[in-house]
């Protein structure tokens, strides 16, 4: 499927398989567990860590997306010639008779064949333990008898990362081999934060991190300097022009490991030697959010340091991954949405953003407020408690005046607090997604802590976010942009709380009308009072002041200067207001139809929907970092993917099927993919941007993984085009069928029971639920536990 120069999709659709080490940039696999995590490129590169990249990086990788040259680095060598090359692309870049690197869902597999010596690398993070397994396969597909080695390398970093330098980090490593269980073990006596008193640099390192394998070694050695040679590099370690390893270890070395095993092959012959890397907690929680108990690095060593061990870690993540990919299912006559449906989008929300939150382009501390809970929706309908779980989390980071920080560390929990108009409200919004999903009313009197002390019910939490921005409107009633809103990069336009931004318009008022319900169930009438004049306010205004002609105006500065107008030179029309505004009803339906042509005409492009338009291509002080990017980059006029969703909903929402299947088949990754030079990023995973038509790259892929894009691909494609809707009386089916589509099948999890659902393009609407019509669009919350054939004539 989708088979390009470089690779192509395995026929289920879960795997992409590369053929082609050379790929445009590197194409990259994230791993996690939801605790423990690695990523790695298709060339081998790649780093590990635990709780979060940047506070717990375990692995070193300093972010190169040309070289790729951080990796874990397994060699062989021949004993007799003295022969080396790397099992993975790099570092050797050595020719090869065979590659392939498969990308699977929670694990990936390396193949590698020189001088007729066959190696398979599979690599994975076991569900439920801090550690992950690299099982390497070698086999002598030669008549003659082989004697080799096979010899893993890789950099210790142990903490914060990047560390700011790595000359004094190094002297609170300590290293040291362990026989019993063929491990290296590290400690560090220093972790970039404060102890209890405050006193900065004073605490350990809370973790023991190993490197270990299934057998007895030949030798190791725990510095980079005795590995590498002092001017030497990972292609050509002085290590390996010498028998063996030097032994290295302890308290004044530059931290590394590497273990070195020997491996005799007979004509035929095969063998697997299991590796573990992981990184297990001393318990001694001097820092808060680690786990508490001492963790035995010796136990997990030997349960998974073994063939028998890995296969059975390997059968758990396969089961863990259907747990969480099974919720939904479709067959639609597009295999690149199914692809990304069913298993990619999914996964990369999950893996990479939600759990690993890390990918080459962006590492990460902790939690964006408003990201990781916009993708915890991507839990809704296998894991719904997960997405809870993530709703806790956030409410925790809120302080008791509403306000909360917009972005806060896995560890300590502390983050940047500021004036953002929108971060807040995503609580009450995806609250309010997940009630619908649910029904699970109680959440609402769930009490929580508030980040500074104090606790209050989560109704209460949202309650305060939505009193918060009622606060921040402009003296004309139009929400305030502060800091900014959902576009981080329109950082200038009101930071003196006096401009003004139309998109808050259409999310506050949305929010507003769902909240409503909650209200509603606590009996708090003066709040729905107060809730029912705000949003005839926010229409009036947005209607009054927030119209342009054609479009509406995205914002107003700080000095009254319009922005998103035909008034403008750059910057005229902006996606925004404009696809929220259609998808609030804050639009009247009289100009929903101008508004779709306009964004047609000026947003809408062949690799999806731009976010403004024309880019910017002079900095502006007044509007912000936007400005500042090259024009057509990111928020500048790129396809901005996360929002280039949101075009899909709109469109839809108006009642336009070609323009929203445009808008989503641009923006998916697999289409993308048939022009892999253009496009760079990875075939499987949305990348964060591509370049606006502006762009000598037009069309050019980058941030790919790290990107709140996927969870709302996954959620546009099955509720907006598929149609299908959580509601409170049952399932909502409206498909907004693509003009190309003629039927398609959806199987979903839906509150303990399964609907089958079958679409089909006819004259009439109809919905006939196990034999029986359906009056309406919305199939019964049947709750039974068990199967429902629904049958669906869609127009
Ligand atoms: C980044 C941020 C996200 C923000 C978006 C638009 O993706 O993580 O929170 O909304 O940029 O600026």
């Amino acid at each position: 499927m989708y088979a390009n120069q470089y690779g192509h999709f395995s026929d289920d659709g879960r795997e992409y398989i590369i053929t082609n080490p050379r790929t445009p940039k590197p194409w990259i696999n994230v791993v996690s567990n939801g605790d423990y995590s690695f990523m790695a490129s298709q060339t081998g590169g790649g780093c590990s860590w635990r709780g979060n990249a940047g506070q717990n990086r375990l692995t070193r990788l300093y972010q190169d997306l040309i070289k790729d040259n951080y990796g874990k680095y397994f060699y062989l060598r021949n004993v007799d010639s003295g022969k080396f090359w790397s099992i993975t692309y790099q570092p050797t870049q050595t020719p090869y008779q065979k590659f392939e690197v498969r990308h699977g869902i929670g694990y990936s597999v390396f193949t590698y064949e020189v001088e007729d010596i066959l190696s398979v690398m599979r690599m994975f993070v076991v569900p439920g333990d801090p550690l992950e397994i690299l099982e390497i396969t070698v086999t002598n597909q030669n008549s003659k008898p082989k004697r080799l080695d096979l010899t893993g390398y890789f950099e210790w970093e142990a903490g914060i990362h990047p560390d700011e330098h790595r000359e004094f980090h190094k002297l609170f490593m300590d290293t040291a081999f362990d026989p019993a269980v063929n491990a290296i073990k590290l400690k560090k006596y220093m972790w970039g934060f404060g102890d209890k008193k405050g006193l900065g640099n004073n605490v350990d390192w809370d973790f023991t991190g190993f490197f270990a394998v299934s057998e007895p070694v030949k030798s190791f050695d725990t510095d980079k300097e005795s590995f590498l040679g002092m001017y030497g590099n990972e292609a050509n370690p002085a290590a390996l022009a010498q028998p063996e390893l030097k032994r290295h270890a302890g308290r004044f070395g530059d931290p590394v490991g590497a273990l070195q095993n020997a491996l005799d092959l007979g004509p035929g012959e095969s063998k697997t030697l299991v590796y573990v890397i992981g990184c297990t907690t001393l318990g001694k929680n001097e820092i808060p959010d680690i786990v508490s108990v001492y963790e035995d690095p010796d136990s997990l060593i030997k349960k998974y340091a073994d063939v028998n061990g890995a296969k059975k870690a390997f059968a758990a993540v396969k089961k863990l991954w259907d747990e969480l990919l099974d919720g939904d299912r479709a067959k639609t006559p597009d295999p690149a949405f199914d692809v990304m449906t069913n298993y990619f989008a999914k996964y990369q929300a999950i893996s990479g953003r939600i759990w690993g939150k890390t990918a080459y382009y962006q590492t990460s501390g902790g939690y964006g407020f408003r990201d990781q809970l916009q993708d915890c929706q991507i839990f809704f309908e296998a894991k719904p408690e997960l997405a809870k779980k993530q709703l806790r989390m956030h409410a925790g980071r809120q302080f008791q005046t509403g306000d909360v920080y917009h972005w806060f560390v896995t560890y300590q929990g502390w983050g940047a607090r500021g004036n953002c108009s929108d971060d807040l409200l995503w609580l009450p919004f995806i609250l309010d997604s997940y009630l619908e999903e649910t029904l699970d009313f109680d959440f609402l009197h769930e009490i929580m802590p508030f980040a500074d002390g104090g606790e209050a019910t989560l109704y209460e939490h949202c309650k305060r976010a939505i009193q918060k921005s009622l606060t921040r409107f402009s003296d004309r009633g139009v929400p305030l942009m502060g800091s900014h809103d959902w576009n981080d990069g329109l950082s200038a336009v009101g930071p003196a709380m006096k401009g003004e931004s139309f998109w808050m318009s259409s999310f506050l008022y949305m929010v507003l009308k769902q909240f409503k319900r909650h209200a509603k169930l606590m009996k708090d009438h003066e709040f729905i009072g107060e809730m029912e004049e705000k949003a005839r306010q926010i229409k009036k205004t947005f209607n009054e002041f927030g119209w342009d002609g054609e479009w509406y105006l995205m914002a107003t500065t700080d000095a009254g200067l319009k922005l998103g107008s035909r008034e403008n030179e750059e910057g005229k029309i902006f996606l925004m207001p404009n696809a929220w505004g259609i998808l609030s009803e804050l639009i009247p339906a009289n100009r929903v139809e101008t508004v779709v042509k306009a964004m047609k005409k000026y947003l809408l492009r062949d690799y999806g929907t731009v976010l403004n338009f024309p880019a910017f291509t002079a900095p502006r002080s007044d509007v912000g970092y936007v400005t500042r990017y090259a024009p057509g980059l990111r928020e500048n006029g790129g396809v901005y993917t996360h929002a280039a969703t949101w075009a899909v909903s709109a469109f839809a929402k108006a009642g336009h099927p070609d323009l929203a299947y445009k808008a989503y088949a641009g923006i998916c990754p697999p289409n993308r993919t048939m022009d892999p030079d253009r496009y760079l990023a990875e075939p499987y995973v949305t990348c964060g941007n591509s370049d606006g038509p502006i762009s000598p790259y037009y069309g050019r892929g980058g941030w790919s993984w790290y990107t709140g894009s996927a969870q709302w691909l996954h959620r546009v494609a099955v509720r907006d085009i598929l149609g299908v809707r959580a509601t409170y009386d049952g399932l909502e089916i409206d498909p907004c069928l693509p003009p190309t589509w003629n039927k398609f099948t959806y199987v979903r999890k839906f509150r303990n029971a399964t609907y089958n659902i079958a679409v089909k393009r006819g004259t009439a609407f109809k919905i006939v639920a196990d034999g029986k019509d359906i009056t309406g669009r919305i199939v019964p919350d049947y709750r039974d536990g068990k199967t429902h054939e629904i049958v669906v004539t869609a127009v």
